[in-house]
C-alpha cells in the first residue's frame, strides 16, 4: 500500500496540521493543506516556511530546497476538492466535529482513500464508527512540534485493517520518525501518562504553592525537556484544555483528569499560549 501513496491531504492547517505538511512536503510528497479558516491557511503556510528559514539557518537544507519543498504543498479551503491517497486529519480534538469530517472526505474521495487521525485522546474505534470502510482508519499521533519531534504512535481501532495500520506505520518511517503501535485507549501512552505531568502542575499553582516559573524550573532541573507551562503554552493552552476534557469524559469523569479552571479561565480570556502572544509566558 505504502508505494501507492503520492498525494497527501492535511485537514487542518493549525499548530501539528503544519507541521505534519511540512514533514509530508519534505519526505518528497506532495501535499494538499486544508483548513475551513483562510487565516489559517495563511497562518500555516507562514510558520511552514518560518521552520524552513531556521533550517536553511542551521545548515540543515539549502535555499533552493526550501522552494522545492513549498512547491509541493498546495492548499484549498473547499473539502470538495481534497482528493488524496490519504488524509492526515489534524482538526479540532472534537468527536463529532472529526466524525463529520471523515464523512464528508469519505463522500468526496473513493474507498481506497486512506485516513489517519492525529487526535491525541479519542478512541479510533469512536471516530471510525460513523464511517464508510472503516478498515482504512488509524492513528498516526505526532508530537509537537511535528517537524522536530520524532515519535509517532500508531494506533489501531478495533475496526483497523492490519494493512492500513501497517501502512502508516511505513509512512511514519519514510518521515523519518519513530513510530511505536498502540492499542486502542483514550490517549494512548504517551498523552495518558503526560496529562497527569499537567493536570498536577496546574493544581499546584492553582493552590499556590509555586509559581509557573518556580515549577517549570524545578522540573527541567530534575531532568524533564520542558517544564509543563512552558509546554501547554506550546502545545495551546485551548488544544491542551480540550485533550483533557476528552480524557475526562472518556474515563467516566476520573478526578485525576479533571480540567483545570484556571486553563478554562485562559481560554476564556484568549491566552492561548505561544500561538496567541500570551500565555502562562508572554511571546
Ligand atoms: N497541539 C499539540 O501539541 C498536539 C499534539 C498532538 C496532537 N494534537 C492533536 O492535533 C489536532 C489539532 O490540534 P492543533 O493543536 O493543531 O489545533 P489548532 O487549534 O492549532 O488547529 C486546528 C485547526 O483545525 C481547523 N479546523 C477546525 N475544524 C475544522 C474542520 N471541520 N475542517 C477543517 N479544518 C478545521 C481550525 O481552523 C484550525 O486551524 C487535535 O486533535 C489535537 O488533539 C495536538
Amino acid at each position: 500500500l505504502i508505494d501507492q501513496i503520492k498525494i497527501i491531504g492535511v485537514a487542518g492547517a493549525g499548530t501539528m496540521g503544519a507541521g505534519i505538511a511540512q514533514v509530508a512536503a519534505q519526505s518528497g510528497f506532495e501535499v494538499l493543506l486544508f483548513d475551513v479558516n483562510e487565516e489559517a491557511v495563511k497562518k500555516g503556510l507562514q510558520i511552514i516556511g518560518n521552520n524552513l528559514q531556521s533550517a536553511i539557518e542551521k545548515k540543515k537544507i539549502s535555499a533552493d530546497e526550501k522552494k522545492i519543498i513549498l512547491s509541493k504543498i498546495k492548499t484549498t479551503t473547499n473539502i470538495s476538492v481534497l482528493k488524496c491517497d490519504i488524509i492526515i486529519e489534524a482538526i479540532i480534538e472534537k468527536l463529532d466535529v472529526k466524525q463529520q469530517l471523515f464523512q464528508n472526505l469519505s463522500a468526496v474521495n473513493n474507498e481506497d482513500c486512506i485516513f489517519a487521525s492525529n487526535t491525541s485522546s479519542i478512541p479510533i474505534t469512536e471516530l471510525a464508527k460513523e464511517i464508510p470502510h472503516p478498515e482504512r482508519i488509524a492513528g498516526m499521533h505526532f508530537f509537537n512540534p511535528a517537524h522536530i519531534m520524532k515519535l509517532i504512535e500508531v494506533v489501531s481501532g478495533k475496526l483497523t485493517g492490519e494493512k492500513f495500520a501497517e501502512c502508516i506505520f511505513q509512512l511514519a518511517l519514510r518521515f523519518g520518525k519513530i513510530p511505536v503501535r498502540a492499542k486502542d485507549s483514550p490517549g494512548f501512552i504517551v498523552n495518558r501518562i503526560g496529562k497527569l505531568f499537567h493536570t498536577e502542575s496546574l493544581k499546584i499553582l492553582e493552590e499556590k504553592i509555586a509559581d509557573a516559573e518556580t515549577i517549570d524550573a524545578l522540573l527541567e532541573n530534575a531532568g524533564f525537556k520542558m517544564g509543563p507551562f512552558k509546554l501547554i503554552d506550546l502545545i495551546g493552552v485551548d488544544a491542551n484544555l480540550n485533550v483533557t476534557k476528552s480524557l475526562y469524559e472518556l474515563f467516566e469523569r476520573n478526578p485525576k483528569f479533571r480540567p483545570s479552571e484556571l486553563q478554562q479561565k485562559m481560554v476564556n480570556e484568549g491566552l492561548l499560549g505561544k500561538k496567541s502572544g500570551q500565555g502562562f509566558y508572554e511571546y
